[in-house]
């Protein structure tokens, strides 16, 4: 046996996250994760649940009793979805348009199910007549949309309609909020959602780890009537409701740094009012969107698909996009990510979500993104940028 490796303390660099995702981390979510633990079914933490699930209802805009947390990162509370939803056999219907939309299809795939698509090129939003003909054509029992797909910033306008093809058709809707719910509008009640599922490290601006879900009743009934077992133990819906429903019985133990966490990030949100947050992701969203346009890149999504808080950014002609998000790491301490899949190359993905979409972040992130391509030997125009988006700070009241 080796000696005891000899690891340094943990010190981690000062970044500004703006990528597209995780975001930064208030101080008082940071402070929450340090308070002491208490048992998984310590009255104190079943008390930490309620408030969560109370503060969830409210950001989800829904009145759904099974809203609740997932043990583990978006990826997980998509696959319970999936997993809860379908039986082996059935057909679900999943969009073309992006690295998530495809990923909901690999979920499903191994729950069972056929996988159909509905198809919209990457950087465009799906088209509800293109929906109704998938219906028509393929009959799905389920059908999954994501609603701000953070591989292309393109926000799925539509949900009310989308919603109304599907259940016309006796279906259930899945949508993926994870890079939207907390930063822009989603109604789950109102636009009439089965199951929507986000991740915590996005617009509610708490670690990763945790990803809130809620069901509504029509989808809970169809869980309940299932003719075969969910193929996953650790994420059977009925099973996890053991512990986040009335019973509070042990089904896992609950993470709970990470729940304590989420409270206080769901807590922030309700202290600023869910609607100031959407407005507030919106006029700083807005104000990234004027800086980079007036710099000459115009954004790679039409105006009524835009996502505040994920931006396609073009590449310009003859720039390096590793190298400029390299620089603004090493000289500045910002994240920005490039494009995944066919985007790759293409587009930057500059994001502005939860305690990262703030006048001052996005200001900074201006300033040196504009100075990087600029020394990169792109054809843009900083100061017009910079002046861009501090006219447009100045002007939304931000
Ligand atoms: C739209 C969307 N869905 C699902 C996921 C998966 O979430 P996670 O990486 O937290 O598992 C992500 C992550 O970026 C996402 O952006």
């Amino acid at each position: 046996m080796d000696d005891a490796p000899d690891v340094g303390e943990l010190v981690p660099p000062d970044r500004t996250l703006m990528g597209p995702g995780p975001s930064d981390v208030h101080p008082r979510v940071l402070r929450a994760m340090a308070t002491p633990l208490v048992g998984y079914l310590d009255d104190y933490y079943v008390d930490v649940m309620d408030d969560v699930q109370e503060l969830l209802r409210y950001v989800f805009r829904t009145d759904n009793e099974h809203t609740l947390v997932i043990s583990g990162t978006g990826s997980a509370a998509m696959e319970t979805s999936f997993t809860n939803l379908l039986e082996p056999g059935e057909t679900v219907l999943v969009p073309s348009n992006g690295y998530f939309g495809d990923r909901m299809g690999q979920v499903a795939a191994r729950a069972g199910a056929e996988v159909v698509t509905v198809d919209a090129p990457w950087g465009e939003p799906l088209d509800p007549a293109d929906v109704e003909r998938a219906f028509d054509e393929h009959q799905p029992t389920v059908f999954g949309f994501v609603y701000g797909e953070t591989s292309t910033g393109v926000r799925q306008p539509d949900v009310p309609e989308l919603t109304g093809i599907a259940h016309d058709h006796d279906a259930y809707v899945v949508a993926d909020t994870v890079p939207a719910l907390g930063g822009v509008e989603f109604q789950t009640d109102e636009w009439d959602l089965d199951v929507v599922y986000t991740g915590s490290q996005k617009c509610l601006s708490a670690p990763p780890g945790v990803a809130p879900i809620t069901f509504n009743e029509r989808a809970m009934e169809k869980v309940r009537s299932r003719d075969s077992e969910v193929r996953s133990w650790y994420l059977d819906l009925e099973d996890i409701w053991e512990y986040w429903g009335e019973e509070r019985n042990y089904h896992h133990t609950g993470p709970t740094s990470n729940t304590y966490a989420l409270r206080e990030a769901l807590r922030l949100i309700a202290e600023e009012g869910i609607e100031e947050t959407w407005a507030r992701h919106r006029r700083v969203g807005g104000a990234l969107k004027a800086g980079v346009e007036a710099m000459g890149l115009p954004l790679a999504v039409e105006e009524d698909h835009w996502l505040p808080t994920l931006n396609p950014v073009p590449v310009p002609d003859g720039v390096d996009d590793g190298r400029v998000t390299e620089r603004l790491m090493d000289e500045h301490g910002i994240e920005i990510v490039g494009g995944l899949g066919p985007l790759g190359g293409e587009i930057f993905r500059v994001g502005c979500m939860g305690h990262s979409a703030r006048p001052a972040k996005v200001a900074g992130l201006i300033d040196a993104f504009g100075a990087v391509l600029a020394d990169e030997g792109a054809d843009v125009d900083p100061e017009a940028g910079a002046a861009a988006t501090s006219r447009a700070l100045r002007d939304g009241g931000a």
